[in-house]
Formats: C-alpha cells, structure tokens, sequence
C-alpha cells in the first residue's frame, strides 16, 4: 500500500525563511505588501518569519528524523537577483547550494519551486507579469539556478499561477499576466528539457467541481463554465498550446487571451510531471444571475477548516482521475495538501492535533485508491513541514506538522508529525490505517 510512493513535505520561501534583507536579498512584492499597513493581518510580516534562512540545518535535520524521501521549496528571486545591472548574489546561491547539499546527504530529494509568489520589487516597479520582458527575466533567473543547482532532479516553474495572478499579486493586467506566466513557463521547462536530463513541471490548484444536482444539464454547464476559468485556463495551454473554448467570454474580457502559432508550440508539451496542490471541490449550482459564469456555490455542511475550507478528501481521486481522462498518463505528484487548525502546545509541552492525523489519513487514503485504480500519482507533499507565514492571513493560521513558537523561534514537533513519520517508516502501521478507514 503506497509502496514506492514518495513521500514529502512542502514550504515555500517567503513563508518560512525571514532574513528579508540579509546577505544582499532585495525587496520583494511581499515584502513591500507586509510592510504596507492593512494589506497582512495584525500587521503581521515575513521579516523574521520561521527564520529558516538561518536555522535551515535544524529544519533538514527535523525533516531527516520525519524520514521523508523528499522536500518541495521555492526559491527567493529577490536573494538570487537584484536589479540589473548588478551580478547575480553569489550568497543567496550559496544559501540553497548549502539547503541542497544537506538535503542530498539525508537522500532527501528535492523539489525546487521557482516562483512562489514573492516577485522582486525592480520587476514589479516595470510592470510585472504584465510586461513581457518577464519572460526573459524568469528564464534568466531558472538557467542561474539550474547551473547553480546540478544535482536537483525535480523543478516545478510556478505555484498556482491562478492564485497570484487573480489576486493581481506582480501586475495590473489579468490577460497579459496569464499568458506571459505561462510562456515564462513553456521557455523555461523547453530550455531546461534541451539542456539538462532531470525533470520539470508545474504546481496547480486544481479543483474537480461537483453539480449540485448530476441530473441537471443547467448545474452540468455551470460546472463546465467554473472548470474552464479555473482548471481549463492552465492545462488547455500547458496540455494542448491553446485556451478553452469560450474563455475570453467567460472572463468578460476585452483585451482577449490568445497565442500566436508559434506561441502555441511554447507553451504546448512543456512538462514531465504535473503538481497538483489539492485543498478542496466545491459543489457548484446553476445561477442565472451570475453572467457571465452563470454559477455559484453552493454551501453544504462539509467540515471545515480554520480557512474555512470544505474537506472532501476523495476529490483529490476526482481530480487526478478527470486530469488522467483528459490528458493522458502524465505523472502526478499532490504537491500540496494540508489544513489549518490552531492546535496549541499543551502543558505537557506536546501539540495533540488529531483533526490533522484525521485529516491526512483520509487523504493518504484517496492517494492509495488513485494509484489502485491505475493512475499514475506517484507522491504526496504536505503542506506544510511546520507552521508559518499564511500570507495575508500573516501567522493567525497553523498548517504545520511543526509547531513554532515565534518569540523564540522553538519548534516543537506535534502528534501529526510522529503519526506521519510511522506512515512512512512501518508499512504494516500505513496499512492499517488505510484499512481501518
Ligand atoms: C497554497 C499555497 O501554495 C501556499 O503558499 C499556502 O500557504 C497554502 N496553499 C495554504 O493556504
């Protein structure tokens, strides 16, 4: 039961790291944005934040002890490049050179993120995702770091390109930002493919959107409509060089979606693997009122997170089925998965966070029933390895199988991390809990 499986952890660079102007590091958009008043909650920003940027050996020696096989982080563009035309920042290489090395010394593999949301200042101040010189200067940041980082074996180019680009997080044009991502994307994957022999592809938030009612053809196009903003927008181009059908309608656009030929050809066959971060399926209703999507969701009585997120661990099947249905065998990796839950050391200094075990048992348990049914998902990385930066939430949200307490920067492993731990080491405990559910 999951044997073969890799088994991870996930974070991500401005989440965890802290060291925000150290070593030659510029600002970032999230720097610049956690230091404007009302943009973080409580005022909360990454400035210190796990400092992992200084305590990282700890946290791989953390990691090692975990026993997972592999680590999903991302890089900062800001410690890699400061504005042009000065040299690339010999010490923030060396920062991940240092993270890389320990990490193959444990046999930990890692999965390294490009963009993590966190654009350097000097990009957003020329527009951002919304200029097209972007392209060349993502592609320009990956080849330093594929140079800089031989050994790495796995390189994911974008986390959930919807999420930064909806937002408006590194740009103020919503059709120039979606096609200029996913060029950066098809440039850099096709460079790395022609120069290096490892593997690359791309972390989605997917969902698999469920009608309200299956019988109704009303709540069935909804669906569609939903499925295409969301879900279609980035497979149709990354899969087959195009958007969906009706896009530009379904956005209201004026200034339209489109790719040139050539461009097609980019963007089209760029990735060896596909990530999926997974978090939810919403159950999606007709609404007549609601032009041009013509859909809302609907509220059930779903158990919640502290994000407020519905959990429905067998959409994370749905969704690697429908993405097998579609698009072929591409190898699959859950590159995220993970719940919110303020869980508190206890006063015999442990943090007892059953809904988190509860939680990635049922998960673990729709991974297992994927691979089963023939579907070629070959990982899991939770998110997260500890608690952290929850973006504009600040620190008010707790994903982590590690407790920190950020007045001294303690970290405490909770019951999930021990619970997880035994699901990677004892085949016999994973099957049993698999079984029992
Ligand atoms: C998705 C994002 O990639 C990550 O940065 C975030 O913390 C988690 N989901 C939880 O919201």
């Amino acid at each position: 039961m999951l044997d073969n499986f890799v088994f991870g952890v996930a974070t991500s660079a401005y989440q965890i790291e802290g060291g925000w102007d150290a070593d030659g590091k510029v600002p970032s958009i999230w720097d610049e944005m956690s230091h404007t008043p009302g943009h973080v909650q409580n005022g909360h920003t990454g400035d210190i934040a796990c400092d992992h940027y200084h305590r990282w050996k700890k946290d791989v020696h953390l990691m090692a002890d975990l026993s997972i096989q592999a680590y999903r982080f991302s890089i900062s563009w800001s410690r890699i490049m400061p504005e042009p035309p000065k040299k690339v920042n010999e010490k923030g290489i060396k920062f991940y050179q240092k993270l890389v090395n320990k990490l193959l010394d444990y046999d930990i593999k890692p999965f390294v993120t490009l963009y993590h949301w966190d654009l350097p200042k000097w990009l957003d101040d020329i527009g951002g995702w919304g200029n097209p010189d972007i392209i060349k200067h993502f592609k320009g940041f990956a080849s330093v770091m594929f140079e800089a980082l031989p050994d790495v074996e796995h390189w994911i180019t974008f986390n959930e390109p919807a999420v930064f680009v909806n937002n408006s997080w590194g740009h103020h044009n919503y059709p120039e930002a979606v096609r200029n991502v996913l060029l950066a994307h098809g440039k850099t994957a096709s460079h790395y493919k022609a120069n290096y022999d490892g593997k690359i592809g791309i972390s989605l938030n997917l969902m698999p959107f469920i009608p309200n009612d299956w019988e109704s053809k009303k709540d069935l196009l909804a669906v569609e409509n939903v499925s295409k903003r969301h879900n279609g927008i980035w497979l149709e181009p990354i899969f087959n060089g195009r958007f969906p059908d009706g896009i530009n309608k379904l956005y209201n656009l004026k200034n339209k979606l489109f790719f040139t030929k050539e461009e097609k050809n980019i963007v089209k066959t760029s990735i060896d693997f596909l990530g999926i971060n997974y978090y939810s399926c919403p159950t999606v209703k007709y609404n007549p009122y609601k032009p041009p999507v013509n859909a809302m969701f609907v509220n059930n009585d779903y158990l919640k997170d502290e994000m407020g997120v519905g959990i429905k661990p067998h959409g994370l099947y749905l969704i690697c089925k429908q993405v097998k249905e579609k698009y072929g065998d591409i190898p699959l990796y859950i590159t995220e998965n993970g719940c919110a839950y303020n869980d508190v050391l206890t006063h015999d200094n442990k943090v007892h966070d059953r809904r988190r075990i509860n939680y990635m048992k049922q998960h673990l348990a729709y991974c297992n029933l994927t691979v089963e049914k023939g579907i070629p998902l070959k990982g899991y990385f939770h998110w997260s390895l500890m608690n952290n930066f929850e973006w504009s939430f600040g620190y008010t949200k707790q994903f982590g199988l590690i407790d920190i307490h950020y007045p001294t920067l303690k970290r405490t492993p909770k019951d999930s991390y021990y619970w997880y731990k035994k699901i990677i080491k004892d085949e016999e405990f994973r099957k049993k809990e698999m079984e029992e559910l």
